[in-house]
């Protein structure tokens, strides 16, 4: 046996340790019950109440079996008068001002009688079998608590949420809530990772030493935004690589103003702390009142940045999304936004429905444009009856020819907002959000409507239970277009209308369990101009996001790849549209942008009625191999190999089954330079014993590529790819024998 061999069998049974201990959620009380150790997957976390009564982390690293090795809970001294014990100290979540914080504070509120300082100690815990553990803590003076909750889930992530309950007498105005703070031991090699962008450049990876200071990713627009993604992910410079070396990595599940703000504290260690954005924040509770913050889930591995992703793809399919933990593959569907614009009609969506179903598309979709009076971005948004001159005959005919042709029916919304130019503004301008006499800053010609209001909560749900109800729809596209602008609420008391930014996600995410409640069958894409609204909270109720408009199949390489940090391909519609591209102008071949797109969910926005005969017969042949390889690109484990390759504007990622016996490889190649071959690729993830047959797509793209390899050859030696030219691109599969 050759050593490389005997290096990938104990990387294999090491593995299949890992598969099993990622079954294990376990929480050891220790120490007379002041300090616990919390395991899922391959990780550990653990806290102790220190002298002070606060709680302190202990640890977060890979998987322990006792604390008995770290050192005590307690409170760190000052440093030069400088530095109290509460900034030294890795409390794991602390209230303003608490015996002078001078970092993010988890928590600050306002009490009446003017005081604005707290500081929580620990009261109680309260343990629920081997996943839930409560910390309760209470100010040392107010009746006011602090619920701390973390939630082990087998696939080695850990949630983490407060809730403040007011019991005291007064009001307790909250001017910062966030839901954890996350310590990370010093390391002087930490960088930080994070997903920024902008319309149509989404997901950009972006990496950052951290300094000492803050780095601050925020959302102030009122959803979660293209600018900045909710997810971070720490790693060690020189340490940390695509398959190996540590990453601390977590996500928000909040679709509203959120803010996460990474510190660099005394002796390089850091501090991650992150809910609701403190930006315009207040929040009164009444006595007896409650708030609960958003869902903050965090993950560790040691083995790499892809690991980190898979951990967080796993968790998302079997915990997160509306059909965990079997999700139901993403159907191909067939959108014309691109093609007709707002220009849909009964007469052209038939032709295009009959070209559809030709192809094998699965589900056909009507974008904007079908209601009210909308022909362009200046009317009808708030009008959700169909547009009569465009439908003469409602949608049933439409709906009908669909289903006979053998597909499913869905439909585009924007159900938050409102054109000026409709009758629903026309009825209710106050329902759109507003200052009082200040002017109504449209974008997209549009103002938002403030889902806030039980009133308009109640129309949004109705007219969408009602379209739903009347019309055979299977699928919602739900967008969102615009950002938030002048977030009055002047129908509640003054001290009350900046709850707006909490309960207006509060709603949105309420409409959504309602309407999937009462319509069990219906599935929702999330889509906000592109991917401004992806997050783990809007997550939990809608099965497809749209990553971005930008449907270049050049630029989309990136922006997936960066989608594939923080989110499971499985959600990522990717479509095929026509060149040149309206964004770039770019045009590449018909195949490139299929492959681009079977990287995802696929789906086909191209004018089907102006493809020729050849195109037809190419994208046929596309979607039918697309549907025999979707489990593996939907629901397996993704290997990003274009870092390995190291050669800019060449690509390869691969899916791999979970249990191994089957892959499948793509690689792309946006330009041969002096000749150069493509790079050996080198799988990832396969079973180093087991025999692969591999099949190329295309054999006169793969010449050299082997019948059949172990997997510690495909693993060590490689796969060598003919691609030569402007924007080619071949599929490989492979099937253990
Ligand atoms: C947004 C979406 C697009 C399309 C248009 C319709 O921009 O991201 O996919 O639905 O709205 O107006």
């Amino acid at each position: 046996m050759g050593l490389r061999l005997v290096f990938f069998l104990v990387c294999f049974c090491a593995g299949s340790l890992a598969a099993l201990h990622a079954q294990q959620t376990s929480i050891q009380s220790v120490g007379g019950g002041d300090a616990w150790l919390l395991s899922a997957g391959e990780m550990s976390y653990a806290i102790g109440i220190n002298d002070a009564k606060m709680p302190q982390t202990l640890y977060w690293g890979s998987r322990i079996g006792s604390v008995a090795g770290l050192p005590p809970a307690r409170m760190h001294p000052e440093i030069a008068s400088q530095e109290p014990p509460v900034a030294t100290t890795p409390l794991e979540y602390t209230a303003w001002s608490s015996g002078g914080l001078p970092y993010e504070p988890a928590l600050k509120a306002a009490f009446p009688d003017g005081n604005r300082s707290m500081t929580l100690r620990f009261d109680h815990a309260e343990q629920k079998g081997s996943a839930m553990l409560e910390l309760t803590l209470r100010d040392q003076v107010e009746p006011v608590f602090v619920h701390l909750y973390y939630q082990l889930y087998p696939q080695g992530i850990l949630a983490r949420w407060s809730e403040i309950e007011n019991r005291s007498k007064v009001v307790v105005t909250l001017e910062n809530a966030a839901s954890a703070t996350w310590n990370l031991p010093p390391d002087p090699r930490y960088q930080l990772e994070s997903l920024t962008g902008r319309w149509g450049g989404e997901f950009q990876l972006q990496r950052e030493t951290i300094h000492p200071g803050a780095s601050v990713l925020e959302s102030r627009r009122g959803h979660t935004s293209h600018q900045t993604n909710p997810w971070f992910q720490v790693t060690a410079a020189g340490a940390t690589t695509e398959n190996a070396g540590p990453v601390w990595f977590g996500e928000l599940g909040w679709s509203g103003s959120w803010r996460i703000s990474v510190e660099e504290v005394e002796s390089h260690a850091v501090r991650v702390t992150g809910g609701y954005n403190p930006f315009d924040f207040a929040y009164p509770l009444a006595p007896g009142a409650l708030l609960a913050t958003p869902h903050f889930y965090a993950g560790y591995t040691s083995a790499g940045e892809g690991e980190a992703s898979r951990i967080l793809h796993r968790f998302q399919q079997e915990a997160i999304l509306p059909q965990a933990p079997h999700p139901r593959p993403r159907p191909v569907l067939y959108n014309s936004w691109e093609a007709t614009g707002f220009d849909v009609n009964e007469a052209g969506q038939m032709s295009l429905i009959e070209r559809a179903a030709r192809l094998g598309v699965e589900r056909f979709v009507i974008d904007d444009g079908w209601f009210g009076q909308r022909k362009n971005d200046h009317a009808g948004l708030g009008d959700w009856y169909v547009n009569p001159d465009k439908f003469p005959h409602g949608l049933k005919p439409v709906i009908e020819r669909v289903h006979a042709l053998g597909m499913d029916f869905g439909i585009w919304v924007e159900p938050e907002m409102v054109n000026p130019d409709s009758d629903l503004y026309r009825k209710h301008p106050d329902w759109a959000m507003h200052f009082p006499g200040q002017p109504r800053t449209e974008m997209r010609n549009q103002l938002m409507l403030n889902l806030a209001r039980p009133d308009v909560r109640a129309y949004v749900f109705g007219f969408l239970d009602e379209l739903v109800s009347k019309n055979d729809i299977a699928f919602l596209k739900w967008d969102y277009n615009r950002i938030w602008a002048e977030p009055g609420w002047e129908e509640v008391p003054l001290a009350e209308q900046k709850t707006i930014y909490v309960k207006y996600v509060e709603n949105l995410y309420s409409i959504l369990v309602e309407l999937r409640r009462k319509h069990p069958k219906l599935e929702i894409e999330s889509c906000s101009s592109g991917g401004g609204r992806v997050d783990l909270g809007i997550l939990r109720d809608t099965d497809q996001v749209w990553p971005s408009d930008n449907t270049d199949a050049l630029d989309r390489l990136t922006i997936q790849d960066g989608f594939s940090h923080a989110y499971t391909t499985g959600i990522m519609m990717a479509w095929t549209t026509d060149v040149p591209n309206f964004l770039d102008a770019r045009s590449v071949p018909l195949l490139f942008r299929f492959h681009v797109a079977m990287s995802g969910s696929l789906g086909v926005g191209n004018s089907l009625n102006k493809w020729t005969d050849a195109e037809m017969q190419l994208a046929t042949e596309q979607i039918a191999y697309y549907k025999s390889i979707r489990p593996l690109v939907q629901q397996g484990l993704l290997y990003r190999l274009t870092p390995a390759l190291a050669t800019p504007g060449h690509w390869a990622t691969e899916y791999v089954a979970p249990d191994r016996s089957q892959a499948v490889v793509f690689a792309y190649l946006q330009a041969t330079a002096y000749g150069e071959p493509f790079p050996i690729i080198r799988l990832e993830g396969l079973e180093p014993a087991a025999t692969y047959v591999l099949t190329p797509q295309d054999r006169t793209k793969a010449p050299l590529l082997p019948q059949q390899a172990t997997g510690a050859e495909l693993m060590g030696s490689g796969i060598r790819l003919q691609l030569r030219g402007d924007y080619q691109s071949t599929v490989v599969t492979l099937k253990r024998q």
